[in-house]
């Protein structure tokens, strides 16, 4: 069943959605080569505790381990943070969720640690337009294959990426996954029609190479079949009546992702 917000749970969940944002900004700050991904989440969970949060992520299904997941270069999602130091070159995908005032925010952004290939740079700057692409059809009388074509459109038609099929987007409130599903591949005029007060969490999840992926023996992390690079960029997305009303915000990360020198950004 589809749980349409009111107004008032709206701005609550812009609160925990826009925590996100600054969870990312802060981390954006100190990524930089040598950093463990562990010391990147222990310091989320923290600014989440700090802030009055609770990471949505801990416990999740009553075995994912950590605050954060931080997937890394062929990690697609839900890589287990570690004690393995980031290098100049990696591409690190970091997904955070906040529950406060009894509703969640989730938002995923893939950093470039030092200097990356330019074929990275596209890779980020093309998954995170598609992003905006499916963003754009997130209005009210559209339908949930109207952002799943754009979004595959932009990034396996246009670009020759591989559209990751088994993981999707959701829908999201007080809990972190509700219907519907927001697939990042299909076909316009098709899947759940979108009307206003629905909260989407939409997902690219996008290879450089082959759209297939695999989980490893931790039950969690995912990699491209390939071994080459994915990315992964998230939002939450109020349906209105008029335009898209993104509740969570990627400005103090872009911010942060430009003024920190140990990073490269897309542009
Ligand atoms: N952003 C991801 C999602 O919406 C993160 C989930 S990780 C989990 O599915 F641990 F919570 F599963
Ligand atoms: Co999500």
């Amino acid at each position: 069943m589809i749980h349409y917000k009111t107004a008032a749970e709206i701005e609550i969940m812009r609160h925990s959605c826009l925590l996100v944002g600054k969870t990312h900004a802060a981390l954006a700050k100190i990524l930089k080569p040598g950093i463990t991904s562990k010391q990147v989440n222990d310091l989320a969970e923290t600014f989440i505790r700090d802030n009055g949060g609770i990471p949505s992520f801990l416990n999740y299904g009553g075995t994912y381990p950590f605050a954060t997941c931080i997937s890394v270069n062929d990690a697609v999602v839900h890589g287990f943070p570690s004690t393995h130091e980031l290098k100049d070159g990696d591409i690190v995908s970091l997904d955070i969720g906040i529950y406060k005032n009894g509703f969640h925010g989730d938002s995923a952004y893939t950093y470039a640690i030092g200097e990356v290939t330019e074929e990275a740079k596209r890779l980020l700057k093309v998954t995170k337009e598609s992003l905006y692409k499916g963003i754009d059809k997130a209005r009210q009388g559209n339908r949930v294959g109207d952002i799943a074509f754009a979004i595959q459109e932009h990034t396996e038609k246009k670009n020759g990426y591989g559209v990751v099929r088994d993981l999707v987007g959701h829908g999201l409130g007080r809990s972190l996954h509700e219907e519907p599903q927001v697939p990042n591949y299909g076909k316009r005029g098709t899947l759940a029609k979108l009307k206003a007060g629905m909260v989407l969490a939409i997902e690219p999840m996008i290879n450089m190479g082959v759209k297939e992926v695999y989980q490893e023996e931790d039950g969690w992390t995912i990699r491209t079949n390939d071994g080459q690079p994915s990315a992964h960029f998230e939002h939450d997305v109020y349906i209105t009546k008029g335009a898209p009303d993104i509740l969570s915000s990627f400005e103090e990360i872009e911010i942060a992702e430009k003024a920190n020198t140990n990073l490269s950004w897309s542009y």
